[in-house]
């Protein structure tokens, strides 16, 4: 690994399927940040516990989640990719930050007040320390950048709190991490009916999903919400017809758009048209990378290779790390 560059780090957990929204709003900035930064992506397995807690599903899931990380652009040779659970020393150190994260902070988070009303016969340990543990994961490596999206900012947050607290009790040691983007204004990709975002939990028809076959891909996108077309010349777009010209954006040549565009402000727009197009355009986007995740899926030994070798990458820098920390904790005694 290169010396000098500064370190980005972002986990994601293996509990859905990756979709349009995790694509366009994660992935492609971490493929682009692969080429500029030391680089870990990791598989937060040990997270999901806190909301998925049966464990039947969870190889595959990493397995599948890895293989389509790897479609979508990301190179084993460029980044280390792991999974959390192959990494000890973070639960060491999450045990350190726990001493330094207060109940009622994290009480306040709201991932937790969140996941509390979701779930309220299961408001475990585990989620009300869900960030520290997320803290871990960044401190581990002493990562510079973490890029997520909005809803995760309060938990980076709360992580340049806890190195703070750490820095200023037992000494420097770590970084303050930031969030990072390389564009002020994130995509927002849409559900398909407009009512928010597309959501990797449930398999459902107002997501498109990198695994959707080109049949239900031209399905969803026909069945999109759209209405018979605006009647005054240069409307303003409703959330669901801006959706899909986000979409056409992403995967359309700019004619295309810009002919789309100017047959909405004419008032002559025929929205089957445009889904047509759509669809076909986002068939060639995401057929390659279903089809590459689907093969490397067919070689689960290939998929262990990467992660083993990410693991033992992963390790020697979380080590080095937690030897530091321990160091400056003083648990030395030998
Ligand atoms: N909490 C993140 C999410 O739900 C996943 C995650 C776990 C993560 N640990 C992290 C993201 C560390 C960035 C850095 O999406």
């Amino acid at each position: 690994m290169e010396k000098n560059k500064e370190i980005v780090l972002s986990g994601i957990r293996p509990t859905g399927f990756l979709h349009l929204g995790n694509y366009y709003g994660a992935l492609r900035n971490w493929v682009r940040m692969q080429n500029e930064y030391t680089c870990y992506f990791f598989i937060a397995d040990w997270h999901s516990l806190t909301t998925h807690s049966d464990t039947h599903e969870l190889k595959s899931n990493t397995r599948r989640l890895v293989s389509e990380l790897i479609a979508g652009g990301l190179d084993p040779e460029k980044c280390t990719i792991y999974a959390q659970s192959d990494i000890p020393e973070i639960p060491e150190l999450y045990l350190y930050l726990n001493m330094l994260a207060y109940k009622g902070e994290l009480e306040k988070t709201v991932t937790f007040k969140d996941k509390a009303r979701q779930q309220p016969e299961n408001i475990n340990a585990g989620l009300l320390t869900y960030p520290v543990l997320q803290a871990a994961d960044i401190l581990i490596h002493r990562a510079h950048f973490v890029p997520v999206g909005k809803d995760q900012e309060q938990h980076i947050e709360m992580t340049r709190n806890f190195a703070e607290r750490f820095n200023h009790r037992y000494g420097e040691l770590f970084p303050i991490p930031r969030a990072f983007s390389y564009t002020e204004n994130l995509v927002r990709i849409l559900s398909l009916d407009g009512s928010g975002k597309m959501s990797k939990s449930e398999q459902q028809m107002n997501t498109i999903y990198l695994n959707d076959d080109d049949t239900l891909i031209r399905r969803k996108i026909s069945k999109a919400k759209t209405d018979q077309g605006p009647l005054v010349p240069n409307s303003a777009m409703p959330d669901y017809i801006e959706g899909l010209f986000t979409l056409l954006r992403l995967v359309s040549a700019p004619e295309i758009v810009a002919k789309f565009e100017y047959d909405f402000n004419h008032c002559q727009i025929r929205y089957g048209d445009l889904k047509k197009q759509l669809a076909e355009d986002m068939i060639q986007m995401i057929k390659p990378i279903r089809e590459k995740a689907a093969a490397l899926q067919n070689e689960p030994g290939q998929i262990d290779e990467v992660l083993a070798r990410g693991a033992e990458k992963a390790r020697k820098s979380a080590v080095t790390t937690l030897g530091e920390v321990r160091k400056a904790l003083g648990f030395t005694h030998h």
